[in-house]
């Protein structure tokens, strides 16, 4: 059965398809929600739309070759015009919460080169504050111990990644400590301070980087411009 989550998700992944014209260079995003949007989109290539974009991970690249949209990389292209993604968790500033799929840095990448970010969830993921959900922060395998310790010093407490027993490795060969952070004040200065850890690669918090919400509740859909 499809969940009431997941319809809401299949509304607000297809209104944000409605928003890709033809010929625009996409960044393509990750997650169940962009899924949405891939497959809709997938039928208006079907239909005759030409684009093509840069995927944020191998599981959206894949379901880019099954539906038929084109796939491009940063050394064919340095501007996009339309990135689309998820969240985990978005405030009232339109800050972010990503990566709880494990694709952060190639989906901040991506978010950073668009000249235009649209964000597709459903009504969880709307919050007042971040941070109950477990903010990702990738590290490089090489002495991850050593962020640990400093994570430790810091007061954070976090968890390594896991899938299947073993550590997650992410598209990039890395590892993924997701954190508790609780009610995170400051979202802009724990960002800076994470990616000032030797070892960190990146982190989920993702700062500025929404210009347009699509929310679908309750069989409608809201689009809210930052
Ligand atoms: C992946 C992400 C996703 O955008 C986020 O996890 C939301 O996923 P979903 O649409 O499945 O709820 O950041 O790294």
């Amino acid at each position: 059965m499809v969940s009431a989550q997941d319809i809401n998700k299949q509304m607000a992944g297809a209104a944000a398809a409605e928003m890709v014209e033809d010929g625009m260079v996409l960044g393509l995003g990750t997650g169940s929600t962009v899924n949405f949007f891939l497959r809709a989109l997938g039928e208006k290539v079907a239909a005759g739309m030409r684009v093509a974009g840069i995927p944020t991970s191998e599981r959206t690249a894949t379901l880019c070759r099954e539906v038929g949209i084109g796939l491009l990389d940063f050394a064919e292209v340095g501007r996009l015009d339309l990135a689309v993604d998820g969240a985990d968790e978005i405030d009232p500033d339109f800050h972010m919460i990503k990566g709880g799929g494990g694709a952060l840095l190639r989906e901040k990448m991506v978010a950073a080169a668009a000249d235009r970010v649209v964000i597709a969830v459903d009504p969880s993921k709307r919050v007042e504050s971040l941070g109950a959900f477990p903010l990702p922060v990738e590290v490089v395998p090489f002495g991850h111990q050593q962020v640990e310790r400093r994570l430790d010093a810091m007061g954070i407490s976090y968890r390594l990644r896991l899938a299947d027993g073993k550590p997650y490795v992410t598209d990039n060969g890395n590892l993924i400590l997701d954190c508790g952070m609780g009610d995170i004040d400051d979202p802009r200065a724990l960002h800076d301070s994470l990616n000032a850890i030797t070892g960190v690669v990146d982190n989920g918090l993702f700062i500025d980087l929404c210009h347009c919400l699509i929310v679908g509740a309750d069989g409608r859909v809201e689009v809210i411009e930052k």
